[in-house]
């Protein structure tokens, strides 16, 4: 049986998300997707679970009174498919305080940039490549991290770097950028998937393979 069950939450169109089936089915990740949870209706993943037998749920706050009802409706879905990590891809609402100490220290994020620069509110998407390129900056990168209660302000356990061309666009960086998410992601759950991953406050240490 796979080490991580695993519910994908993805707003969009769900690159991240494939990237993640990709690696399962290459074996280079030992997990399994049991679900894929949406805010949006229209999201790109709802469609790529469907199409490939994944149970898909289009879930939003706004279908519910409370927003206890909410999480409590989330938790609910993610019991009965016996999910025990969570991996948010480019999923654009903030988790609850309950979900996260629910899933503390499995659930994780990835970030299009080196967290903590070009992070935070309204960072997302082309935000984010736009930002790296008015600062002028020569790198950028990609951040998987912890989710914690804060906003894209969790313990990286991942962070690679991506140079910045003299004439890059939004397009071409952000095109340069997903490649490198697409890569990292896997790998960063595969630590998780060995148990391999030891959290010391902010720090996070990928121990060796065993022998
Ligand atoms: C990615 O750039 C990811 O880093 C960010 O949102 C984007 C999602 O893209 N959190 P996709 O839906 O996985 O293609």
């Amino acid at each position: 049986m796979a080490a991580l069950k695993l519910a994908v939450f993805a707003s969009g169109r769900g690159s991240n998300f494939e990237a993640i089936l990709r690696a399962i089915d290459e074996g280079r990740l030992d997990a399994e997707v049991r679900v894929l949870i949406s805010n949006k209706s229209d999201a790109g993943a709802l469609e790529i679970a469907r199409r490939r037998g994944i149970p898909a749920f289009h879930l939003s706050a706004q279908q519910f009174p409370t927003p206890e009802a909410f999480d409590q409706s989330l938790l609910e879905i993610l019991a009965r498919h016996e999910v025990n990590f969570i991996a948010l891809a480019g999923y654009l609402k903030k988790l609850s305080p309950t979900i996260v100490q629910a899933y503390r220290n499995r659930i994780l994020n990835i970030h299009p940039a080196l967290l903590p620069a070009f992070g935070g509110k309204g960072m997302y998407g082309h935000h984010v490549h736009q930002a790296v390129l008015d600062y002028g900056c020569k790198v950028t990168g990609v951040t998987v991290h912890i989710v914690t209660e804060e906003y894209d302000a969790g313990p990286p356990v991942i962070q690679r770097c991506v140079p910045v061309l003299d004439d890059d666009t939004v397009e071409t960086l952000a095109a340069r950028v997903l490649e490198v998410e697409h890569q990292v992601y896997a790998e960063a759950l595969q630590y998780f998937a060995e148990g391999r991953v030891q959290v010391e406050g902010r720090r996070v240490r990928i121990l060796p393979r065993p022998a």
